[in-house]
């Protein structure tokens, strides 16, 4: 298989052909404000497919459809809680995936069999002009995981896209550059079957920012260890790790690779990865800095996590699965 083509500078026309080649079948990676995602027409089973070839994923883990406005939540979506609507209103275009019940237009290889689909609209400008010029021209929607090998490190630059997936893609296979994710860690996923809102998964938006939203203070976040019924591949023990063991909280020694808060120093001879001056920047860098102890060939990297609230939940969520290994 040849190499896809890496588009920068994205235009008008760069978008059509994109949306076109969505059309035809072909997979389209494209940046969110989260992370890259590798999209696929939503209603095309076999395109849809070819996603879960290329990241090597097991076909019964199911995939976030990208919409482009809470406009299309009914399409593809039904029984919606008005808890999901609020939600909708206040964080969309925003890192927010709603699991809701699904509409008939989602059927079972979007949803790996479930009676429930996952809805996003990304907040990011590229994102969002290639989702609503597939909608015009094929009255679809675009499934997308993120655009990594199954179980790997997300990426945020279409480099690291291009560097996890370019031997699987097809030459007619696309990878949209809009430079690096704002927010750098995946959307906050979000439970709406039940009378309350549940978090499956942790990120930008925080339950605090949920209960502001929708007035609902009594839900039930989901701890470390507790396995949901439905199945969140990201919710899988181990998942988001590099080829180099992730040590959390330990005093790096000499060779080691180290990522930890701007305010902590560097032990002598370690060699540092990352030194975000606050949780929203380690975010944005985390995944690029695990990717780079792989390009360094590091064998170890020890990573400091973040304290208290708001995204650091999120990254310490991710860290722990990083630190169980492959
Ligand atoms: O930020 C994000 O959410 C990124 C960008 C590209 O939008 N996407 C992303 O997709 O992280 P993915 O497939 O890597 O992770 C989505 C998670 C998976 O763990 C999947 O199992 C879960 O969402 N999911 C999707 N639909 C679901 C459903 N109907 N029920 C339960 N979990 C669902
Ligand atoms: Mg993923």
């Amino acid at each position: 298989m040849s190499k896809s083509p890496f588009l920068s500078n994205c235009t008008a026309e760069t978008i059509r052909d994109a949306a076109a080649a969505l059309k035809a079948g072909y997979l389209v990676a494209f940046p969110t404000e989260t992370v890259y995602g590798l999209g696929a027409d939503a209603r095309n089973p076999n395109a849809v497919k070819r996603i879960y070839q290329v990241k090597g994923r097991p076909s019964d883990h199911p995939l976030i459809v990208h919409i482009s406005s809470i406009n299309q939540l009914e399409k593809w979506a039904s029984e919606i809680p008005n808890y999901a609507i609020a939600l909708a209103r206040d964080f969309w275009p925003g890192p927010m995936t709603l699991i809701i019940k699904r509409s008939e237009i989602a059927k079972d290889f979007i949803t790996g069999g479930q009676e429930t689909v996952g809805l996003r609209v990304p907040n990011d400008p590229l994102a969002l002009a290639l989702i609503s010029e597939f909608q015009k021209i094929s009255d679809s929607a675009i499934a997308a995981p993120s655009a990594n090998r199954f179980g790997q490190v997300s990426p945020t630059t279409a480099l690291a896209v291009s560097a996890e997936l370019s031997d699987h893609l097809r030459e007619e296979d696309l990878i949209l550059d809009g430079g690096t994710c704002t927010v750098g860690v995946e959307s906050t996923i979000i439970d709406c079957t039940g009378t309350n809102p549940r978090i499956l998964r942790p990120g930008a938006i925080t339950q605090e920012m949920i209960v502001e939203a929708t007035g609902i203070s009594h839900f039930f976040p989901l701890s470390n260890n507790e396995v949901p019924e439905i199945r969140v591949s990201g919710s899988l023990e181990s998942h988001y790790s590099p080829m180099a063991k992730v040590l959390l909280d330990q005093t790096p020694i000499a060779g080691e690779g180290f990522i930890a808060l701007a305010e902590i120093p560097t032990p002598e001879g370690v060699i540092r990865l990352a030194c975000p001056e606050n949780s929203d920047e380690y975010a944005r860098v985390l995944y690029a800095s695990l990717r780079a102890a792989d390009e360094k060939g590091l064998q170890t990297v020890v990573v400091e996590q973040p304290q208290g609230d708001g995204i650091s939940i999120a990254i310490r969520d991710r860290l722990t699965r990083a630190a169980r290994g492959r």
